[in-house]
């Protein structure tokens, strides 16, 4: 495949760290093998990069801090842009291999690589503000003012289900803010990691910057924990399973440092008694179906108005049958493998525990079989009628299975299901009413970081701060004013004057 040979995967193993410039660490001794979930092929191997190396990284990472820092933002900026360009030159091959190395359909690749691009530009308008507020002073011939200063080494640890976006929601925002990153991939897609790194590290090595100011250590949970306890990194940005993000805030809180988590979601659309079916049809099918169900966006529960509950499930019968399961390179294929025969296993596992509390598969579930779904990671998307409280609809099953659920009364009792998981990641409601609209986005209505109305809950831009509230962890990245979250805030007052007057009016002679 055209896309391997560009980023030189050979059956030579991958140096699973890198500092920018230069790759090091041995893959033989504990090696991670990349299988593609679409043929069950090799793709390549890589290591697991050792205390050592992850010292390495780490040292070189705070070194390259203290020169990066002073750069102008601005310069860094420039930097990042040449970066967007970059990406958009290896956008086809880069999306080809997240599709091949993940399992998410070509144009959902694409679109990640879009992710990138975006963020890029983000960054780099970013870098000309990073503005600060100034105060009036209650003394005379006094300023005060903030500026926002650079934090230090970013860790950076993202899912297998967002291979390369993430990394760089988070990378490029701490680079045009003067911070330096370290990323620890998910080991189930280190391949992709591995061709930003040498996208990232291209445009890094042609602008002479000094060594470490984005850095890739790949491994597995030890790996992760090493970058998480240490106390040369002062923001671990995770995204992940909400057991995950519970250990790592509290290792991370233990430390004083801080965290940006994205965790687990849960995410119900509503439909209104007025919601329009030829728009939502689609949009629901791509938030429940897209990326196989695997994104931390995808819609779950289907919260339905009971007087178009059974019009929307024969709509929703209708159009799963109609889906093509297949490799997500080909093109005419809407869903593509889960990741591993273990995600398999699990989506099988909450089906079967759906039916035991009470719920109804109306719709698909099985493991498919057969000449082009050899790897065992092929499903066809399931369709579970559920009550609102069905324990498993509680948590999240990372798989293609959608719980439609029934609601009558007003936009209130939906909302009061939507609110009733512990998770808080996104939420959407489909309705042509402007109060039911207003109801669902006030401070009473849906208790999600995202909320969106005639849209389905997956597919952020990345202009937006990107994030939700309770299990989910309550951190931002991406767009907005996230990129608070990498600096340190300073307040400074400064006297022109000739007197030194305290304030809260305090008179101290001496
Ligand atoms: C994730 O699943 O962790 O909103 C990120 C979306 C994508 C990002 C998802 N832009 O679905």
């Amino acid at each position: 495949m055209k896309f391997l040979e560009t980023f030189h995967f050979s059956a030579t193993p991958e140096a699973p760290a890198c500092t920018g410039q230069n790759w090091f660490g041995s893959a033989s001794e504990r090696p991670i093998i990349s299988y593609s979930p679409v043929d069950g092929k090799k793709i390549g191997i890589t290591g697991t990069a050792t205390a050592a190396d992850v010292e390495k990284v780490l040292a070189t990472a705070t070194e390259a801090f203290k020169l990066w820092r002073t750069v102008p933002a601005p310069k860094r900026g420039e930097i990042v842009r040449q970066m967007g360009d970059r990406f958009r030159k290896h956008k086809a091959d880069l999306g080809a291999l997240v599709s091949y190395e993940m399992g998410k359909s070509l144009q959902e690749g694409l679109g990640e690589v879009q992710e990138i691009i975006d963020i890029c530009d983000f960054a780099v308008g970013l870098s000309r503000q990073l503005y600060g507020l100034t105060m009036h002073s209650e003394r005379p011939e006094h300023r005060m003012y903030e500026q926002w200063h650079p934090i230090g080494t970013v860790g950076i640890i993202s899912a297998f289900n967002f291979p390369v976006a993430v990394w760089a929601w988070n990378a490029m925002i701490a680079a045009v803010c003067g911070d330096v990153s370290v990323w620890k991939p998910s080991e189930k897609t280190p391949l992709s990691a591995v061709a930003c790194m040498r996208i990232a590290a291209e445009v890094l090595r042609e602008n002479q910057t000094p060594e470490g100011i984005m850095s890739l250590i790949i491994g597995d949970a030890a790996t992760g924990e090493a970058l998480v306890k240490d106390e040369r990194v002062p923001l671990v940005s995770a995204t992940g399973s909400t057991r995950m993000g519970k250990k790592i805030a509290q290792v991370v809180a233990g430390r004083l440092g801080r965290t940006i988590l994205e965790l687990g979601g849960n995410n119900a659309v509503i439909l209104a008694a007025d919601a329009e079916l030829t728009q939502a049809i689609p949009s629901i099918i791509f938030g429940a179906v897209g990326t196989a169900g695997q994104r931390c966006t995808s819609i779950r529960r289907l919260i339905v108005h009971e007087s178009i509950y059974e019009k929307t499930k024969e709509a929703l019968v209708r159009a799963y049958s109609g889906l093509k399961i297949g490799s997500p390179l080909d093109e005419k294929n809407h869903v593509g493998p889960l990741i591993d025969q273990g995600a398999v296993e699990q989506m099988q596992t909450a089906l079967k525990t759906a039916e035991a509390e009470g719920a109804r598969k109306i719709f698909g579930g099985e493991r498919l079989d057969g000449v082009s779904f050899e790897s065992g990671c092929y499903v066809k998307p399931a369709l579970v009628e559920a009550k609102a409280d069905l324990p498993i609809a509680q948590d999240e099953t990372f798989a293609p299975i959608l719980y439609l659920m029934k609601y009558s009364g007003d936009v209130e009792s939906a909302i009061a299901i939507q609110n009733s998981v512990k998770q808080g990641l996104s939420s959407s409601i489909f309705t042509q009413s402007f109060r039911d609209s207003e109801k669902f986005l006030s401070a009473a209505g849906s208790d999600c970081g995202i909320a969106n109305v005639n849209i389905g809950t997956s597919g952020a831009e990345i202009g937006g701060a990107f994030g939700g509230e309770k299990d989910t962890g309550g951190g931002r990245e991406s767009g907005s004013d996230s990129w608070k979250a990498y600096m340190r805030r300073q307040t400074s007052t400064l006297n022109y004057g000739k007197n030194t007057p305290l304030a809260q009016g305090i008179k101290f002679d001496v």
